[in-house]
Formats: structure tokens, sequence, C-alpha cells
């Protein structure tokens, strides 16, 4: 497949953490907005996808339901790959979910592997870094770990949905935390993440019922 002429280009990680929901949803609205999405998935990122999503391959067939202009999937492995190259124009990476030990990774500026060295030269390319870590509680290491990406210029997103937009299914939550994410990426798009500056009771909670 060939890359869409002056398309966004966005890498999207993947890694071991629970989550991974995220970044099938995630994954969705780029290719539907037409964005170019290259994506890097750890061996760990794949058993969750397996695990969580029943996704057993990294393929657009399996991502997406059908072929895509837009997916491009790389081996974890390959650090010759595109986006192992500051010379490779992209407009930014998101990892998502980031667990502690690639949070970790990144922060020390390791690039054994794909996703390190395409987050290594993201930063060093100054181009936006957007991770979302999935850990509670957070260590005092996962804690130093985020505040040294975000000092080096990443975005630390948490996977942390708000509730003001009255969740009624887990898809509504997943889409809050994709919805913040395409606005860190200045994606437009339509998931109800907006503050309406009202808050009205929830629709499964009686008035009525006693505190507990
Ligand atoms: C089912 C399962 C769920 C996990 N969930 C998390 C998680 O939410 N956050 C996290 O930091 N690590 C989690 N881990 C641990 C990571 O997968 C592990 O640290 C791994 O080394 C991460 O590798 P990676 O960063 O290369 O993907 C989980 C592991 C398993 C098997």
């Amino acid at each position: 497949m060939s890359e869409s002429g002056n398309t966004k280009r966005i890498i999207v990680g993947i890694t071991g953490a629970s989550g991974v929901r995220y970044a099938v949803r995630l994954v969705e609205c780029l290719c539907g907005a037409q964005l170019d999405v290259h994506l890097i998935v750890t061996p760990n990122g794949e058993r969750l996808l397996r695990d969580e999503a029943g996704i057993d391959e990294v393929s657009a067939n399996a991502l997406l339901g059908g072929q895509s202009d837009h997916l491009f999937t790389h081996s974890y492995r390959d650090v010759g790959a595109n986006p192992a190259s500051g010379s490779y124009r992209t407009d930014g990476m998101v990892i998502c979910p980031c667990s502690s030990n690639t949070l970790a990774g990144v922060s020390a500026g390791l690039a054994g592997n794909l996703l390190d060295r395409a987050a290594a030269v993201t930063l060093k390319e100054a181009r936006r870094l957007i991770v979302v870590p999935r850990e509670m509680p957070m260590s005092r290491m996962d804690l130093l770990n985020a505040l040294r990406l975000s000092e080096a210029g990443a975005i630390i997103c948490p996977a942390s949905p708000g509730f003001y937009m009255q969740p009624g299914e887990i898809g509504d939550l997943v889409d809050f935390v994709v919805g913040r994410l395409l606005d860190l990426l200045s994606v437009p798009h339509g998931l109800n993440t907006r503050w309406a500056d009202r808050l009205e009771p929830p629709r499964n909670m009686s008035a009525s019922e006693p505190d507990r």
C-alpha cells in the first residue's frame, strides 16, 4: 500500500497495559479521519489485544474490520522501519495504553525496539509525544518517569475518563479518553467529551434513592 501524499501521519504504539480498547478506537478514529497511522505493538500489547479485545492479529482486517489505505503496521523489532528515523516526517506519536515498563524505557531514552526508538525520535525532533499510562496506584518510580518525560516535552494523558458526560456504557468511557487524545492531536471529532456547563442527575439513579 502506498502512503497518501500530504496526509497527516501519526505513530500509535500499543503496549502490554490494560485498556487496549482505547487504542483500537483511537486507530479507528484516526484512520476514519483520513490520517495515516503507523502502528507498533509490543509482544505484550499483542497479548492484551487478544485477551481484552479478542483481536488475534495486528492487521487492518482485525482492527478495523476491513482493508484500509491509512493503516501501516510495523514489527516491534524492526528498528530500521520508517518511524525509527527523524528524517521520516510525522505529526506525532501516541503510546496508548502505556505500560509502566515502556514508560520507564522511554523516559530513560532507551531505543532497543521500534516503539521506544520511535518515541525517542519523536522527542528529539520536538514533535508531539502523548503517553497514556494505565496503572494504579502509580509507584514513585512511575511518577518520576512520567515527570521526566513531561520535562522532556511529552504530554502525560492518563487513561482517566470523566463522568460528567454521564456514560451509559463502556464505549462512552473509551470515547471520552480517545476524544481527548484527538483534541491533543488537533483532529476534529464528534465524540462526547465536552463539558457543557451543566450537571444533571445521572439517568440510572433515582433522586429518592438513599445514600449508601
Ligand atoms: C493481563 C495483563 C495486564 C497488565 N496490565 C498492566 C497495566 O495495566 N499496566 C502496566 O503498567 N502493566 C501491565 N501489565 C504488565 C506489563 O504487560 C509488563 O510490565 C510488560 O513487561 C510490559 O511490556 P511492554 O511495555 O513491552 O508492552 C499487564 C500484564 C498482563 C499480562
